[in-house]
């Protein structure tokens, strides 16, 4: 027992990951949709179909490899929100009817906290309190962590996310989706002096952030030069939000005078940007495995094992597309997705 079975369907990954608190991931399977690409963001019910499609096949297998029955598992927990509302119910569905018919306790994560909490899975956890740094693709937070469900919000994002940002740059650019390898791809063969890019919002006080200057910049610095400048400007384009995602941090950190940074979401597998961090705070820096930045189930079957205690089994199945993690409390303090009025919204 003790074992968690995670299912993550947010977005456009499938994840299902068995973890175990003293054995760690047991066994992870993530399927990337592939279908956006053409369509250059992910298309909300292509997504949903998509889930439907893989994730009874890679329940059976993740279970088979961690050679475990339904009724073997201490709980099932499922990305209940932030996300795309058809694709977080097909992981609910699928997770409450699993536990119920198991007998088990579904528990509601929220996907943030699974990437917060993501570094904890690696032999040298942060220990805390910390400072996290989330940068997915759908946020960019600065957050003050006491605990599991302790969050102090410092700094947001005012406009797009950073992996937002790389998203857009990347169309702008002619690449593919998503946007973020792509940018980092070219840039490793660009010049990210040659052209000037904003720092936005370094030298204004506070923790927030705004990526949607940049992007215009971009765009603007696109149509008076040619494609050979391509690489260039990618190169330049990454350094601005490494630069500006470092100010933040070192400010983060000293504002609070702790002196651990967590990094963790999909951007935090950029190379150039753990690099910038770990030059910047010596020592101070934790992230993730890349497999382990993206979305992936492994993260959520983690969170879960945090939040068994408020895992229920009474087969009521609510998602929330939208879910301030700062509404988290420690767990046992107050009901992760409790059934409030607002549970329904989307
Ligand atoms: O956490 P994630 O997998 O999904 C969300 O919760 O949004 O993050 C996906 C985002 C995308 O915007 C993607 O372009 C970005 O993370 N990303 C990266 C890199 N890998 C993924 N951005 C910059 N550099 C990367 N290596
Ligand atoms: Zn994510």
């Amino acid at each position: 027992m003790q074992s968690i079975l995670g299912i993550e369907t947010s977005c456009d990954e499938t994840g299902v990951a068995v973890f175990h608190p003293d054995q760690g991931i047991v066994a992870e399977l993530v399927y990337t949709q592939a279908d956006h690409a053409a369509y250059g963001g992910v298309v909300p019910e292509l997504a949903s179909r998509d889930h439907v499609r893989k994730l009874p096949g890679m329940i059976r297998e993740v279970l088979d490899r961690a050679a475990l029955r339904p009724a073997e598992l201490s709980g099932v927990a499922y990305t209940a929100g932030p996300g795309l509302a058809g694709a977080l119910l097909v992981g609910a569905s699928v997770a409450v009817g699993l536990a119920q018919a198991a007998a088990r306790p579904a528990i509601a994560v929220h996907h943030m906290e699974g990437h917060l909490l993501s570094p904890l899975l690696e032999p040298r956890p942060p220990r805390f309190p910390f400072v996290a740094l989330l940068v997915s693709g759908g946020h960019t937070m600065l957050i003050e962590v006491s605990a599991v469900g302790r969050y102090r919000l410092l700094g947001e994002t005012l406009d797009d996310a950073a992996g937002e940002a790389f998203d857009k740059t990347a169309r702008l650019l002619g690449l593919g989706f998503p946007g973020g390898p792509e940018v980092a791809r070219l840039a490793e063969r660009g010049n990210s002096d040659r052209f000037d890019f904003p720092r936005p919002m370094v030298n204004r006080p506070g923790l927030d952030f705004s990526f949607s200057g940049l992007k215009t910049h971009t765009r603007q610095l696109i149509a008076r030069t040619t494609p050979d400048d391509r690489a260039d400007i990618a190169a330049g384009f990454e350094r601005a939000v490494v630069d500006t995602l470092v100010v933040k941090c070192r400010r983060a950190l000293r504002e609070t005078r702790l002196d651990q940074l967590v990094i963790a979401g999909g951007v935090s597998a950029n190379q150039r940007l753990r690099q910038a961090l770990d030059t910047a705070l010596p020592g101070q820096v934790y992230y993730p495995r890349p497999e382990l930045c993206t979305d992936n189930g492994a993260m959520i079957a983690h969170a879960g094992w945090h939040r068994i205690s408020e895992g229920k089994d009474d087969g009521h199945i609510a998602v929330r597309p939208r879910w301030p993690l700062e509404e988290l409390r420690a767990p046992g303090q107050a009901a992760v997705g409790s059934r409030s009025s607002r549970n329904a919204r989307s």
